[in-house]
């Protein structure tokens, strides 16, 4: 087993890495400059230099799983979150479709379903996420798929709700969806499932139970 992390690099991929690598999880970090490197070669984590809009196929080989938690971001504009979010997801899961991995586990978005109900400014980037889990439901490669809501830099509580009815907030801290993902990377049979993920009551070890 061996995960390939696509967005290693970001606030919550850093964190899963870092957790990964304390855990002993094989994982490759596929991240976009050498510069970034060293920061994962200082923990221990193997990482491999690629872009979502290049030729990537090189960096999975040898991954039994691909982890996708990219985005392009809030300063790039609608063209960016087509080519990311959307086709850069697609062309993963095509390689995790050509590679026979046995997982795919997308970071998707709280109510990616209803992209017409987001905010204006939001709905590029939730039809992009909509898209995304849609062809992902129908690719050969078992899926997971995590439906964080609005992230926070709130310090991990280490306690979650996939009942997004149980609590009056719609907001996740990018600490807790680390540990999430970590105990998804623990748990290699959980897949064909969707979750909602919001800071809650319920210790991270059973969220998944
Ligand atoms: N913001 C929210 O409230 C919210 C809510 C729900 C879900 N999400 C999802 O949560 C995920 C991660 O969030 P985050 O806060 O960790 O994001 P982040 O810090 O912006 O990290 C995004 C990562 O994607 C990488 N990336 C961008 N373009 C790429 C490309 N062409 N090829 C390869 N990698 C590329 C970035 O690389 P660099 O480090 O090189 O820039 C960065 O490491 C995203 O999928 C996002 O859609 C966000």
């Amino acid at each position: 087993m061996k995960t390939l992390v696509i967005g290693a690099n970001g606030q919550i991929g850093q964190q899963l890495c870092a957790l990964a690598a304390e855990d002993g999880l094989p994982i490759r970090a596929m991240l976009r400059r050498a510069e970034q490197a060293p920061w994962f070669s200082d923990r221990g984590i193997e990482s491999v230099i690629a872009d979502l809009e290049g030729d990537f196929r090189q960096a999975a080989e040898g991954c039994t799983e691909i982890l996708f938690t990219a985005g392009s971001g809030p300063g790039t504009g609608a063209d960016k979150t087509l080519l990311i979010d959307l086709l850069g997801a697609i062309r993963a899961m095509d390689l995790a479709d050509a590679m026979a991995m046995r997982r795919f586990i997308m970071v998707s978005a709280l109510r990616a379903e209803e992209p017409m109900q987001a905010p204006e400014a939001l709905r590029p980037y939730a039809a992009a996420k909509y898209a995304a889990d849609r062809l992902l439901r129908l690719a050969r490669t078992p899926h997971l798929i995590l439906k964080p809501g609005k992230l926070t830099n709130e310090a991990a509580s280490g306690r979650l709700t996939t009942d997004p009815t149980s609590v009056s907030h719609i907001t996740v801290s990018r600490a807790n969806v680390a540990l999430a993902l970590r105990e998804v990377l623990l748990r290699p049979e959980l897949n064909q499932a969707e979750f909602d993920l919001l800071d809650g009551n319920t210790p991270v070890e059973q969220l998944f139970s």
